[in-house]
Formats: structure tokens, sequence, C-alpha cells
């Protein structure tokens, strides 16, 4: 049995009791809820694994408390650490650090590497001091499923699987956190977020973004980047700002085979669909409101349609950087999960 709580004293003694204990708890966080257990623990890391279907060359963020001695987890800090850490933290960037066994070996997959986060939400601090260990947590969702921004969201994706979610409401920031590595004198952004490029600029001096060009055989610097994800389990269509009516004559095309649709777009566009017989996603109208809103929107289009059209927002840079990786990412290919 699965039990989602509200955060309170009782609920994180027994969170801790959980992964103190070797097992694994839903944790909210200000991005999205994450799957948690012990670093130092290899049966833990390896049932996060093994419960998300993930593949294991793809490395795992380990989280911690505002407090928590960073040295006991990482080889050496490097400057530019520093003054991210000052800016940002705690808030939605992981850090990539050199760091060799000093946690479970199976939480980095073999890269000499580890990402740490300190989370901002609440209960995720109230819940990493309760435990004070550092807590490896993925984004709570099945392998290649949609991230989840509410407890229900992981209920979904792990009930019966998992004994405890704990409930920290819907996550404000709705998309994970940015993956910046900080091993080198520039830092370079491996997954984009809601701290962007600019921001890290401002702080650094300079930031580069790993675009990698892989051949066969290659190693991606973040195995993670490689992988379909964030799919909802439908048909899924992505048009460029500028196809709109191409948009719209799929949607026409959708509906004449009697098939099921949503639309997802900005606020903008809904008036372009008045008429239309599709059930409208609306994305909102600022790059934050469609970070917040795109997981959320994209669970729900699995529930209600059998094609899923999304049409790119105007905005560009910034937030909207983390907001397309995600979105282009759930429409790379149907084949896996659409409907059949
Ligand atoms: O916002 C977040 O980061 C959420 C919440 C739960 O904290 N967590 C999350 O974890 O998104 P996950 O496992 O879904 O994504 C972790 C990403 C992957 O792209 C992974 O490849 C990368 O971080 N990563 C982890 N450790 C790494 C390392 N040592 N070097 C490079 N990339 C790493
Ligand atoms: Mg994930």
């Amino acid at each position: 049995m699965t039990k989602i709580e509200k955060i309170s004293p009782q609920s994180l003694a027994e969170a801790k009791r959980i992964i103190l204990s070797g097992g694994v708890v839903g944790i909210p966080t200000e991005t999205v809820y994450g799957l948690g257990g012990n670093a130092f623990d290899d049966g833990a890391v390896k049932k996060i694994f093994e419960v998300k279907g993930r593949p294991n060359d793809n490395p795992l963020i380990a989280h911690i408390h505002l407090d928590y001695d960073l040295s006991k987890i990482i080889d050496y800090d490097t400057p530019c650490a520093k003054k991210l850490r000052e800016a940002f933290l705690p808030g939605p960037l992981t850090l990539v650090y050199p760091s060799t066994n000093k946690v479970s070996p199976f939480v980095s997959c073999g890269l000499n590497t580890l990402a740490v986060r300190v989370p901002s939400h609440d209960g995720a601090q109230a819940f990493l001091r309760e435990v004070d260990v550092p807590v490896v947590a993925p984004s709570a969702n099945l392998s290649k499923h949609v991230s989840p921004t509410s407890a229900l969201h992981v209920y979904e994706d792990f009930a019966g699987k998992i004994p405890l979610i704990l409930d920290g409401g819907e996550c404000e920031g709705g998309i994970e956190s940015t993956v910046c590595d900080v091993t080198g004198d520039i830092p370079i952004i491996l997954r984009p977020g809601l701290i962007t490029k600019e921001m890290i600029e401002q702080v650094c001096g300079a930031c580069e973004v790993y675009a990698p060009v892989l051949k066969a055989g290659d190693r991606a610097k973040s195995p993670g980047m490689m992988y379909k994800h964030y799919s909802p389990r439908c048909q899924t269509a992505l048009f460029e700002k500028g196809a709109l009516s191409n948009a719209k004559s799929r949607v026409r095309e959708e509906l004449d085979k009697g098939r099921k649709v949503a639309v997802l777009c900005e606020n903008l566009l809904l008036k372009e669909f008045v008429g239309i017989d599709a059930q409208m996603l609306d994305l909102g109208s600022s790059p934050d409101e469609m970070a917040t809103n795109l997981y959320k929107l994209l669970r729900q289009s699995e529930k209600i349609a059998d094609v899923l059209v999304a049409i790119e927002p105007s905005a560009q840079g910034g937030v909207m950087e983390g907001v397309m990786n995600r979105l282009k990412k759930a429409c790379l290919s149907t084949d896996i999960n659409a409907k059949s």
C-alpha cells in the first residue's frame, strides 16, 4: 500500500524510518517531485533504478539540506561553484562536482563526479534535515513518462510500489533543476532550467551550454540528455511557432478521423481554435507560467486525448530554453507510448 501524507512531524518521522532502513519515499521539491533514497546505501540506490525502470548509465542527483557539510560527499570545491551557491541556493540549480567514492558507486554510474542539489522547498528541507543523509532523488515518474508536479502524479506512477509519498502541494517551478558542471573554470549547463544561462553568466562572467555531437559508442557528459523523456501516453505532434495553419490542419484531420485531440499552446493562441472541437490546454503567458503548467498539462493530455498537438510558444531564451527542451523531448517520437 502507498500512503500519501501531508508533511508533519509524524510523516517526517515515518519517512526517516523508511529512508534509514533502505527504502524509497516520494518527496516534494520546488521543481518536480522526487523518488528519494539514502545516497550512502547501495541497496536503496539500486531500488530507485529498479522501481523507476531507469537505464543504469543515467546518474542521480544527491539532495542535501542547507547546513549539510558538502565536503562529506565531494572531493573539492571550485571558485565558480562557491559563487553559484551564494547566488542561487537553496533553489533549482544542481551543481556537478568532482567526487569519487564518497557515496554509493551506483549514484554516479561510474563517472568521477557527483551532482548535488539544495532544494528550496520547505518540505524538502524539513525532510532532508530529518534524515540528515544525502538523498538521491530522480524525478518521481516511471522512466520516459512525464515528470510529476503533485503527490497524485507520483501516486499514478508508483501506487503499490513505494510505501510513502510526502505531500508538499503542487510544485511551483514545474520543470527540473538546471544541471551545471562546475568541475572546470567555466560553468557548463548540461540541462537547462529555471536558473538560466544569462543568470549564471552574470555571476561567473561566462557560461557554456553543453551541446554534444556524439558518435556511436561515445558517452555523453550527462547521459540523461540522450533519452526520450517526459512523454505523455498519447500520440504527439509539435509545430514550430510559424506553423499555426499547419497545426490547425492537423487538428482538423485528426478530428475527421474521429480521434480526440488536445491542443497545447500559449494563451495568446487559444482564440485561433474557437469553434474547433479540440480540448484546449492553456500553457499561460509568461515563460515562468509555462514552466509551471507544462507537465501538469502533458499528464492531462494523455487522459483526455488520442493525439496531442503542441505549438511552440513565441517567447525565446531564458526559461524558455528549459521549457522547449522538455517539450521537444516529450514530442520526439510517439512509437513507444502511442495508444494502439
Ligand atoms: O529538479 C530536479 O533536479 C529533480 C528533483 C527531484 O530534484 N530531479 C531530477 O532528477 O530531475 P533526474 O534523475 O530526473 O535527472 C537528473 C539529471 C539527469 O539528466 C542526469 O543525467 C544528470 O542530472 N546527472 C546526474 N548526475 C550527473 C553527473 N554526475 N554528471 C552529469 N550529469 C548528471
Ligand atoms: Mg527525470
